[in-house]
């Protein structure tokens, strides 16, 4: 159960987390000025603003303090925001809205909805290159393990693998196994939730064992976010999540829900979930705020 208290805590953080998203977006000016407005209009449109919440959770769950966080913060809301704006081209899931406003391409056109999600990728990384300018030289190895496992866990080998699998799996022209399901919902979701928490351990200092069990938490967190979203596209509410109902069947995607039923969908977020939290446990810090995380994730609307 969700106190109002942790509600109230998981906002403040969450509108945190966005300032300093908003300090590191780039201005808008100059003749790419257009393509300038089209990434800031997709991050400043809202959002849940998760991963940089479990990264800054993560970070302060292994001791750490000061800047060195913030620029990969941004970097990763950048990063995810970007999958977002390409998901919804009409040559992927085709999506008219996203966070309560008209998709990037719908609202800029195609080129630059495309251009928007290359700005994006691309400004993540000089963003979070600027941790270097925040750093003390001796943390430096942190901050280049970070951007390895930034962009790892961004590229086929992560987010962008599981989006190909994905696509493929439409109108079945691929079998579905088990296999493939969770390897969609590993790459194309749970990368970037592990990534976050795995660079928010990292930048404190976290062992290499300490940074793998992150990103086993990131996996049980992620997949089950995974399957809540694919739940939440067939009983939820578009006001509420922002988005479209229905974009699964539209596109005729084969999802969690599809292969195993809404009630066995549910029990898994379940599980998964409750798993995560034992692995927080297990890990004998201040794990509160990343233990209500998890929970308010399993029921979530949005
Ligand atoms: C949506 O992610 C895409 C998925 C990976 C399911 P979020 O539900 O975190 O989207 P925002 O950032 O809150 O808009
Ligand atoms: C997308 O999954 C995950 C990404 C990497 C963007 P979905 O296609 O289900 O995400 P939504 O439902 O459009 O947010
Ligand atoms: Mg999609
Ligand atoms: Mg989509
Ligand atoms: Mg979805």
């Amino acid at each position: 159960m969700i106190t109002q208290d942790f509600q109230q805590k998981l906002s403040e953080k969450a509108k945190q987390a966005e300032a300093i998203v908003y300090r590191f977006l780039p201005p808008e000016s100059g003749y790419q000025k257009t393509v300038l407005e089209a990434m800031n209009y997709s991050v400043e449109a809202g959002g849940k603003r998760l991963r940089p919440l479990f990264m800054m959770a993560s970070f302060r769950l292994f001791g750490g303090q000061g800047e060195i966080v913030e620029p990969f913060m941004a970097a990763m809301e950048m990063i995810h925001t970007y999958s977002l704006v390409h998901d919804d081209l009409p040559a992927m899931d085709n999506d008219d809205y996203r966070r309560g406003r008209h998709t990037t391409w719908k609202a800029y056109g195609e080129a630059m909805g495309v251009l928007a999600g290359d700005g994006l990728l691309n400004y993540a990384f000089e963003t979070a290159l600027k941790a270097f300018d925040v750093a003390a030289s001796e943390e430096y190895p942190r901050v280049i393990s970070a951007l390895q496992v930034l962009a790892k866990k961004a590229g086929v080998y992560g987010m962008i693998g599981g989006q190909c699998a994905d696509v493929e799996a439409e109108k079945k022209q691929i079998e579905l196994t088990e296999d493939r399901l969770l390897f969609i919902h590993e790459l194309k979701t749970a990368a970037l939730i592990q990534s976050s928490l795995m660079i928010g351990a990292i930048l404190a200092g976290a062992s290499p064992e300490q940074a793998d069990k992150m990103e086993r938490l990131g996996y049980d967190i992620g997949v089950a976010f995974q399957i809540q979203d694919d739940i939440l596209d067939v009983i939820g509410d578009s006001e509420e999540l922002g988005k479209p109902v229905g974009s699964d069947a539209k596109n005729e995607k084969q999802t969690y829900v599809t292969i195993h039923g809404l009630e066995n969908s549910r029990k898994e977020v379940e599980r998964l979930s409750k798993e995560a939290i034992s692995l927080l446990q297990e890990l004998n810090g201040d794990s509160a705020f990343l233990e209500g995380m998890v929970d308010y994730l399993i029921d979530r609307r949005k």
